[in-house]
């Protein structure tokens, strides 16, 4: 079985997209609704909340597990598969989900995508809009620096933003904290357009229309979930011990730490459009 953990909500959105791509493969969802957001917490607590939820899942019966929520995986992923998992689950895997999307930028650039004709006569400029945890760990500048070295990379944390998405504020709300994080960026760049945008948290792409609507018409964003469920069907095709697939479509186990009802109720827009996903019921 395949485990996709987040903070909370958010990894619904990585969960949807994973199950419509791969419909025949079982996967179980733990959200650590009862500590959420993770995005504002120390490197510690992260580390040690993401370690219980990650042995929780392979408790259940997950030999691999996705860290969907950025966080986790920007402050967690390195440690936990280096220093942990070759001890205490050798025959386990963890992976995280921000190299697929830099590996993407680094394949498809910008100018090659957006603009063929006028090419770009400066470096490539890539915006990271993440949770504060998720900028401070340096993850992204890391991975970007080994896979993507010809971006320049300006990282804006959005300190409010999954908090409001997790409560379910209304949309005027959140739109005034998109444009002011976007705002942000801008000052940053000094003028300089930005080329190609991340939404480095698993809650932002239920707002993605509205960095849409804010951002210039030029400036691309990638999608986290899709890129996410490309790289797991290629990480199958080559560990196909690690596919176990069921009758389609495959049910998904949801667990959570906090109010399994509650969970329940906001689980419906992030499984939008999902097949199984108005059948979904949290469990504890
Ligand atoms: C959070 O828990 O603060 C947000 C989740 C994420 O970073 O993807």
């Amino acid at each position: 079985m395949i485990g996709v953990f987040d903070s909370g909500h958010g990894g619904l959105t990585i969960l949807s997209a994973l199950s419509r791509r791969l419909p025949r493969q079982r996967f179980i969802y733990l959200g650590d609704h009862a500590n959420a957001p993770y995005g504002q917490r120390s490197p510690e607590e992260i580390l040690a909340l993401t370690q219980v939820g990650v042995a929780r899942l392979f408790g259940l019966g997950c030999t691999l597990v996705i860290l969907a929520c950025n966080t986790a995986a920007a402050v967690a992923l390195r440690r936990l598969q280096q220093e942990w998992l070759p001890l205490a689950y050798p025959n386990h895997r963890c992976l995280g989900v921000l190299v697929p999307m830099i590996e993407e930028i680094a394949q498809n650039p910008w100018h090659a995508v957006a603009s063929p004709a006028d090419g770009l006569r400066r470096r490539e400029v890539l915006g990271v809009f993440a949770t504060p945890a998720t900028v401070a760990s340096g993850a992204y500048l890391h991975e970007v620096a080994k896979r993507a070295p010809h971006l320049a990379v300006f990282q804006q944390a959005c300190d409010d933003l999954a908090g409001l998405i997790e409560a379910g504020a209304p949309e005027d709300r959140l739109m005034q904290s998109v444009a002011a994080h976007v705002a942000a960026l801008d000052r940053q760049l000094g003028g300089v357009p930005v080329d190609t945008v991340v939404l480095g948290c698993t809650h932002y792409p239920l707002v993605e229309h509205l960095f849409r609507a804010v951002l210039p018409d030029r400036t691309r964003i990638v999608s986290q979930p899709q890129r996410t469920a490309d790289a797991l069907t290629a990480y199958l095709f080559r560990h196909p011990e690690m596919k176990s697939f069921g009758p389609v479509p495959a049910a998904l186990r949801c667990f959570t730490t906090g109010d399994p009802a509650r969970a329940t109720q906001l689980a419906s827009a992030f499984l939008a459009g999902h097949p199984a996903g108005n059948k979904v019921a949290f469990e504890s």
